[in-house]
């Protein structure tokens, strides 16, 4: 079957002109280089991995998870599928959000949870990737990408103004028995259909930060509740070297103090982790995994 004929999935060419090509290249290995050399990090039995001059890399103990920055995952799984999810550029107009160019990056698939510009730079992804923006589910191999359609968190405002709803998807990556759920910028009371649909999560990606953009810190605590992830993966805030300061954006030192009541917190220098369901079984208690976006270094300029 053809990726264009299952549901949801577009097989259109990302538009990327040559020009563009020739200036940002392709994953360039300088840049891992300097992303991750700078971390010695060996810590025993840890997820979290040591960074090759390489970049993303396969792993044959699980998937490779690499946080790019701002709400943007690279996954990259033992059967070298490899997925992004909601690369990023700045707004048309309006103040801008990102001091980075988002780079080429090569996948078989890329997902934007919704059409907001901090979400939806797809036209990055090179390789002719399957697009992921509606309800679907696609299997390549030994990762399945899941899209359950929910709401955008601005719904409130939204309805207020014209009575319109935003679509967000909900994403879920699953392979070799560990499940990851993106929330994209979903609102806070989830549908039970869609927390139905959803299934048990191993590892949450969602969006904090200590302006409260999106969740409150109440509901930051109410979504861990009704999805009970073993794992936080905190996106969607200010980081040094990726965000303007004029996003509307905050850190998350204030949130990282709140959560701490409740939850282990395993910082680390390392951009990139690997989900193995060794590694899920070992955690017992709730755990922040605040990781180091690869693009925030300068040298990560592409
Ligand atoms: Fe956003």
């Amino acid at each position: 079957m053809a990726l264009a004929d299952i549901q949801g999935i577009s097989s259109k060419t990302p538009r990327l002109t040559p020009g563009r090509q020739r200036v940002f290249g392709p994953v360039e290995p300088r840049y891992h280089a300097r992303t991750l050399a700078d971390s010695n990090e060996t810590i025993r039995q840890s997820p979290h991995r040591t960074e090759s001059q390489k970049g993303i890399e396969s792993s044959t103990l699980g998937m490779v998870v690499q946080y790019l920055g701002h709400a943007a995952l690279f996954f990259s799984s033992p059967g070298r599928v490899r997925v992004v999810i909601d690369p990023f550029q700045n707004p048309r107009g309006g103040p801008r959000w990102f001091t980075k160019r988002f780079p080429v990056l090569k996948a078989q698939v890329v997902v934007s949870t919704h059409d907001h510009f901090d979400h939806n730079a797809i036209k990055f992804i090179s390789g002719l990737p399957a697009i992921l923006k509606k309800r679907g589910s696609l299997k390549l191999n030994d990762v399945e990408v899941r899209l359950t359609p929910e709401i955008h968190s601005e719904y409130l405002h939204k309805k207020a103004s014209s009575g319109t709803q935003m679509v967000n998807n909900l994403v879920m990556v699953e392979s070799h028995g560990v499940r990851t759920c993106h929330l994209g910028d979903n609102r806070a009371d989830i549908s039970s259909g869609a927390l139905n649909e959803l299934g048990r999560i191993d590892v949450l990606a969602m969006p904090v930060d200590d302006s409260e953009h999106i969740f409150t810190f109440a509901e930051v605590d109410q979504l861990i509740d009704m999805i009970s992830p073993k794992v936080v993966l905190p996106i969607h805030y200010f980081q040094e070297g990726i965000t303007a300061n004029t996003a509307d954006l905050g850190g998350i030192t204030r949130w990282l103090k709140h959560i701490k009541e409740r939850a282990e917190i395993r910082y680390s220098d390392t951009s990139q982790i690997v989900l193995s369901p060794a590694e899920m079984e070992r955690v017992e208690g709730l755990e922040i995994w605040p990781l180091a976006p690869a693009l925030a270094t300068g040298r990560a300029v592409i």
